[in-house]
């Protein structure tokens, strides 16, 4: 689908409007050391922007175990929600991940983020578990979703 934005990997610079996202929408925010760390660590994450006219409409941050793909963050923007930016970002990073030959996805929702599960339901997600007390402050329990994914070219057939 032909989005009126853009996607590609986030960058240092954009670590300022990263922050707004994590601290507007995120009841424990990423500190901006988190959020660095993150980023640097090119070996095992991906991070990527979604950006409208220079501006960044969203962001998500995923992290390769072995044959899996964690999704660690993903946040729209507010006042870009219901746009289809955070679908956006994950199809850009589901293309990514069956190119690598990824075969499943994982994840941790707060149980009470309904707006969340329901977009990683439509990506196939399904529960398969709940961990408790898992987010810090709040002590919220979270589900944890797994999702299978395309297999991709490297672990397909050749097709010359
Ligand atoms: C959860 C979150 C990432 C979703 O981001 P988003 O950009 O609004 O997501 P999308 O627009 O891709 O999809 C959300 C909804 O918009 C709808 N939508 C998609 N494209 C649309 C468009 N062009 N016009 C109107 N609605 C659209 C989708 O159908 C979907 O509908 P739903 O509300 O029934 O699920 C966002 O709400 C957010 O940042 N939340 C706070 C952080 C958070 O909770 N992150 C997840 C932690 S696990």
């Amino acid at each position: 689908m032909t989005t009126p934005w853009a996607i590609r990997a986030a960058e240092r610079r954009d670590v300022a409007e990263l922050l707004v996202i994590e601290r507007e929408q995120f009841p424990e925010p990423w500190t901006k050391g988190m959020l660095m760390d993150e980023m640097a660590n090119a070996e095992s994450r991906r991070y990527t922007v979604a950006v409208l006219d220079g501006r960044i409409v969203g962001y998500l941050g995923v992290m390769f175990v072995l044959d899996e793909l964690h999704v660690n963050t993903i946040g729209t923007m507010p006042g870009f929600e219901g746009r289809g930016v955070a679908s956006s970002l994950l199809d850009e990073a589901w293309a990514d991940a069956t190119v690598r030959g990824i075969a499943r996805a994982t994840l941790e929702v707060a149980v009470s983020n309904a707006r969340a599960i329901e977009l990683y339901y439509r990506y196939g997600f399904k529960p398969v578990g709940v961990r408790k007390n898992y987010y810090e402050l709040s002590h919220e329990d979270a589900l944890v979703l797994w999702a299978d994914l395309p297999i991709g070219p490297t672990q397909g057939p050749q097709v010359d």
